[in-house]
């Protein structure tokens, strides 16, 4: 052992709101066909079912006039050069809109149109995002020892759409790239 300076990194602790009604959590189980090297993530499955994002919501009535609000946390890890994400989804009630507010982590969100207009935004502490009504929206870490946590509210009738996504995937994919992040064409999406 040296006397030479040194320094390390302690993760946060994950913000957890203190009234929870509902908590699911995401497993990479539960994403087979979303995340691009087929073969790496069912290696990956092989050894642990890892958890990939949880999301800690507080209920309302799912009826026009509420909001619904939480907090969604992606854990830091990769499915071979694919950052941990979520699934992602439309809202059924298409012309519904959402609004994140990032309180840990670093990330993006990646949205897109029916009409496939792309847009994928940073995501920091402190950052407020507006998805817009009609955009899919997927959360993506990109932190390695940190949680992307983001508190989100929209409307409590819009429900989720999730399957779109499933069978057509995103348009982006983000890899873990030599100098950072990399955002890349989905070759699959169609
Ligand atoms: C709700 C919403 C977020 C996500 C959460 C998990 O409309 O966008 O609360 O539900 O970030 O992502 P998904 O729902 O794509 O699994
Ligand atoms: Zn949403």
């Amino acid at each position: 052992m040296t006397d030479l300076p040194f320094s390390f990194t302690l993760p946060m602790p994950q913000v957890i709101p203190s009234r929870v009604d509902n908590h699911i959590e995401r497993r990479l189980s539960e994403m087979r066909g979303q995340f691009f090297d087929l073969e790496i993530y069912d290696k990956m499955l092989a050894t642990e079912d890892q958890l990939i994002y949880e999301v800690y919501e507080i209920k309302r009535p799912e009826v026009e006039g509420e909001l619904l609000m939480g907090v969604s946390v992606v854990h830091p890890g990769q499915v071979g050069k694919e950052f941990f994400m979520t699934k992602g989804h439309f809202h059924s009630v298409l012309a519904t809109s959402e609004i994140y507010y990032c309180l840990r982590g670093e990330g993006y969100m990646m949205m897109e149109t029916p009409e496939g207009i792309t847009s994928i935004e940073p995501l920091s502490p402190g950052k407020v995002l507006y998805v817009p009504p009609r955009w899919a929206h997927r959360s993506v870490c990109t932190s390695r020892l940190e949680d992307l946590v983001t508190f989100f509210a929209y409307p409590a009738n819009a429900g989720h759409d999730y399957g779109t996504i499933e069978q057509t995937g995103f348009r982006k994919l983000i890899f873990d790239g030599v100098n950072g992040p990399e955002i890349v064409d989905n070759p699959r999406c169609h």
